[in-house]
């Protein structure tokens, strides 16, 4: 029976957790079980890293296949070359950078880690959350825990622990509640396994961000071929189909699928000629800030409201680009728009 700790918040008022949820978590993360918890990008359903056994749950659960692997999380940068090994000095300096934060670091595996977590490849990802539950979770557990994000597979990744409940019910032992995630996107994952580093999946830390620190350019993601699900044409995908269209093909698009008898809704900014849409009803639109990241925090919850609201068709005007977190919004929204034949499942 899943118990939902708390309520949802926003990231400027956190539910308050307490030591007993933290030692029920650890308790059960150590007795093999899963347990849903908040991260600063986006909830992540966490099992014992050390354990296959329960690593193999969350494959279960989330009905991702095995061939994809997931994310090591650890407490401590410096726990990094527990989970890998031949740790490239670029490793160290982007850890040295944003660690705790939103960013995974993908190296050489140890041969003593289990393959099951890395998806039987000879690399593993890594990351060390700054969420302060997720923090003490770590600590509590004194341990890594893989996490992947805590959705089904191919799914709109969970922001708040009720996203979470939409997407398990009552089926997870523990979904602890740490209020909205702040990012709001899924980390920033960097290939440092070869000669080149690589960007396998925009976040907020942005490719500018790693190029001030590493002193070099990075790799173009494309010429990469690791499986990394993140990299499907289709994922962070609601139900309804999700379109990109110009402000300028808005109005003959909306009236061609109306015409079709579909019942189509539209994410909008509260900026620009969007505006010239009031007379849409209220229910049709779903609106999000025009300021990137408060976008990056809601986009999420916006794809969802789309479901929640009945749409066949969710019409979707690009919001301001040229911001660093530009290339992770486009990127997730791409994915959520791409064709479904593609998701593999
Ligand atoms: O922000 C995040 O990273 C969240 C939170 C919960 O930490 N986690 C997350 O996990 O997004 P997941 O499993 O939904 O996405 C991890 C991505 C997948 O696309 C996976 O294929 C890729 O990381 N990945 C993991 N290990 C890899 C490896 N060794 N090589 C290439 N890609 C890898
Ligand atoms: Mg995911």
């Amino acid at each position: 029976m899943a118990s939902l700790e708390s309520n949802p918040a926003s990231p400027e008022s956190p539910p308050i957790v307490s030591d007993e949820i933290i030692a029920r978590g650890a308790q059960l993360l150590a007795a093999g079980e899963l347990v849903a918890i908040p991260t600063e990008t986006v909830y992540g359903l966490a099992a014992d890293a050390t354990n296959p056994a329960a690593v193999r749950k969350i494959f279960a659960a989330k009905g991702r296949p095995a061939d994809h692997p997931l994310i090591v999380h650890i407490a401590y940068p410096d726990e990094i070359d527990r989970w890998g090994t031949e740790i490239p000095p670029a490793a160290w300096d982007l850890a040295a950078a944003f660690w705790p934060g939103p960013l995974t670091l993908i190296v050489r595996r140890r041969s003593n880690v289990d393959s099951v977590v890395a998806g039987g490849l000879d690399t593993i990802a890594v990351r060390c959350p700054s969420h302060p539950i997720a923090q003490w979770l770590l600590r509590e557990l004194g341990r890594g825990v893989a996490a992947p994000s805590a959705n089904k597979f191919g799914h709109v990744s969970p922001t708040t622990a009720a996203h979470v409940l939409a997407e398990f019910g009552d089926t997870l032992p523990l979904v602890i509640d740490g209020g909205a995630c702040e990012v709001g996107l899924e980390s920033t994952i960097v290939d440092l396994s070869q000669s080149t580093p690589t960007i396998l999946r925009p976040g907020v830390i942005s490719q500018t961000d790693l190029e001030l620190v590493l002193g070099l350019a990075i790799g173009d993601p494309h010429a990469n071929s690791t499986p990394c699900s993140g990299r499907l044409a289709s994922h962070y995908a609601p139900n309804c189909i999700v379109e990109i269209v110009t402000e300028e093909e808005l109005t003959s698009k909306l009236a061609s699928l109306d015409a079709s008898g579909r019942r189509v809704g539209l994410l909008a900014t509260e900026e620009g000629s969007v505006r010239a849409l009031a007379a849409l009803p209220a229910d049709r639109i779903v609106w999000l800030p025009s300021d990137a990241k408060l976008y990056a925090r809601g986009l999420y919850g916006a794809l969802r409201a789309a479901d929640e609201r009945g749409f066949d068709h969710f019409l979707v005007v690009l919001p301001p680009l040229g911001h660093p977190l530009s290339a992770a919004i486009l990127d997730r929204l791409q994915k959520a728009a791409g064709p479904r034949d593609s998701r593999r499942v």
